[in-house]
């Protein structure tokens, strides 16, 4: 069975997942693809952090060792912000190597030079993880394109945030109280400006507004605004309604596109409506479709390392088409 050489930059909470999944579900990978895959090396910040173990694996701080590796095929990464990763994924690309990230922040702003890069090369990206975690949103899109148009999309797209929300809203909790619990519980970042100021969310609509409309409204245009000025008092205040914080995009006949980051008061008919906890959920609107809901995890070891696995599942049976073909 040909052997598919692959490697990790990135080795925290979503490199591992990965890494983890692969040895997990080696047999059914090599049934579904026809290929072995070979996890040759990984690439951290801090070579002395302890680990687990992965054994025969290269471990090493040095991009350099990464792509000296003889006949790489594929490169997952799973870092964080916008560099080194995209310089690291361009350099792959420009190499000839597939690559499937979850790195939103450098997807948001970077996604369309390295879709073109890869274009141009016959390469490929996969980048379900980025947009909604565990939750199949980039797939289903591209499908949906295939004999429909996307004229809307809604998000709950940062479960950081749903989780305080819901904290305040079910437990009568202060928003810095429900904040300080999904820090505990692993949900937040150890800094969650970006979750609790609407940025993440906003990132990830940039990448379905990408993939959905074939380009992104300018930045500037669009109104971001977190949950982090929402009070306890205006939580209870609302009752029946419930606050959901909702990323929307739409485009209009015209192909002009408008949107908002913010918290909105929905009531029991929005789909949104029932959404507790940590989920993520994803409204698209299509012309012949109508409106199809998705519901689930937007985060996490295995939901994410899943989607990212999926992805390699998915550009392995491009490949191996390729191979027959060719
Ligand atoms: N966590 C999730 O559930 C989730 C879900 C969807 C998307 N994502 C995205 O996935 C990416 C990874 O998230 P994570 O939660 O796994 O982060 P994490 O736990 O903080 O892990 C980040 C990893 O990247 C390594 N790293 C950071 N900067 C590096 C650099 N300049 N050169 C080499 N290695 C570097 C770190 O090395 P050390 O270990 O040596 O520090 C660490 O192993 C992020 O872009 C995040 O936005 C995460």
């Amino acid at each position: 069975m040909p052997t598919i050489k692959a490697a990790i930059l990135g080795f925290g909470t979503v490199g591992e997942g990965i890494y983890r999944i692969i040895n997990e579900k080696k047999k059914e990978i090599e049934q579904q693809t026809g290929f072995t895959i070979e996890i040759a090396t990984i690439l951290v910040r801090d070579i002395a952090k302890k680990r687990i173990s992965t054994p025969g694996v290269q471990v090493t701080d040095d991009i350099r060792e990464v792509f000296g590796q003889p006949q790489l095929d594929i490169v997952f990464e799973a870092i964080v912000g916008e560099e080194p990763a995209y310089t690291y994924l361009s350099e792959a690309i420009a190499k000839g190597y597939d690559v499937i990230t979850a790195n939103k922040t450098m997807f948001a702003t970077h996604g369309p030079a390295l879709l073109q890069q890869a274009e141009e090369k016959g390469g490929h990206i996969g980048f379900e993880a980025t947009t909604a975690g565990g939750v199949p949103i980039i797939q289903t899109v591209k499908n949906l394109l295939t004999g429909d148009r996307v004229h809307r999309i809604q998000g709950i797209l940062n479960g950081t945030s749903n989780f305080i929300l819901t904290k305040m809203r079910k437990e009568g909790l202060s928003f810095k109280a429900a904040l300080q619990e999904a820090q505990n519980l692993g949900y937040a970042e150890a800094d969650p400006t970006d979750d609790i100021s609407g940025k993440d969310a906003f990132r990830k609509l940039m990448i379905l507004s990408q993939l959905a409309f074939g380009k992104q409204p300018e930045w500037k245009t669009i109104d971001i605004q977190g949950i982090d000025k929402i009070k306890l008092e205006d939580v209870l205040e609302a009752t029946n309604l419930h606050y959901r914080h909702i990323a929307d995009i739409e485009i209009d006949e015209n192909g002009n596109l408008s949107g908002s980051v913010a918290p909105v008061l929905i009531g029991p008919d929005h789909p949104f409506y029932g959404i507790d906890g940590v989920d993520n959920a994803i409204i698209v609107e299509t012309e012949y479709l109508g409106a199809l809901t998705l519901v689930g995890p937007g985060a996490g070891m295995y939901p994410t390392g899943s989607a990212m696995v999926n992805d390699f599942i998915r550009i392995a049976g491009v490949r191996k088409k390729e191979l027959i073909t060719s």
